[in-house]
């Protein structure tokens, strides 16, 4: 698999997961999705990141986004690991994780870094857009646990600017003002979004339109 870029169709596999099997883009439907990556059951910073993103599904819910892990351990593992993060993170694991024992779906997705280990997943993080195209990467080593209210903060920015020609700025938060693409003329700027203010004339900000 040559390497994924942001723009190309999420690769679309079948495989086993503690949901029972799935068919990536058939389940998907017409949500938003990610699919992110750990390296091995029973380890400590996946339990506390599987817990994590459980008590986080209201967050996803909200934003019409469906989440599926994915490591390349067997699925009894999983089903026993799945017992120990519902005991030590006290929560309920509400969403599917791929056991990708044959890492058809990790080489499909270029998962495994073999400087890194080559036998494990580091922890990648796919975010994809209803039109099944992806709209963020990331990767980390194993040894980080990943800070998911940013990417809740990713997925509030994609869903704000997916329709319209703004951005938002470093350390943006929902609610705070935004920025206008410089692709937008001022004429067109004044009537899409009245009363914007000029800091720069390529550096102009409007308060976020309301979802
Ligand atoms: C962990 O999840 O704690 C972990 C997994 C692989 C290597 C290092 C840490």
């Amino acid at each position: 698999m040559s390497q994924l870029r942001l723009g190309d169709i999420a690769p679309d596999f079948t495989a086993v997961t503690t949901s029972g099997s799935i068919h990536f883009h058939q389940w998907l439907g017409d949500s938003w999705g990610v699919l992110f990556s750990h390296p091995a059951d029973f380890t400590p910073v996946c339990t506390t990141e599987l817990g994590t993103v459980a008590k986080f599904k209201a967050e996803f819910d909200k934003r019409n986004v469906k989440v599926i892990a994915l490591s390349v351990d067997p699925i009894d593992s999983h089903h026993e690991w799945v017992k120990d993060i519902e005991e030590t993170q006290q929560t309920t694991v509400n969403f599917p994780i791929i056991a990708d024992a044959d890492k058809k779906v990790s080489s499909l997705y270029d998962m495994i870094h073999p400087n890194a280990s080559d036998k494990l997943t580091v922890r990648s993080v796919f975010i994809i857009g209803p039109d099944k195209k992806i709209k963020l990467i990331l990767t980390y080593p194993a040894s980080t646990g990943r800070n998911f209210y940013e990417l809740l903060r990713v997925i509030d920015s994609l869903q704000l600017t997916a329709y319209q020609q703004l951005a938002t700025p470093a350390n943006w938060n929902e609610g705070e003002d935004v920025v206008i693409a410089p692709a937008v003329s001022n004429e067109e700027a004044e009537k899409r979004f009245p009363g914007f203010k000029t800091v720069k004339p390529y550096l102009r900000y409007t308060q976020a339109p309301k979802k």
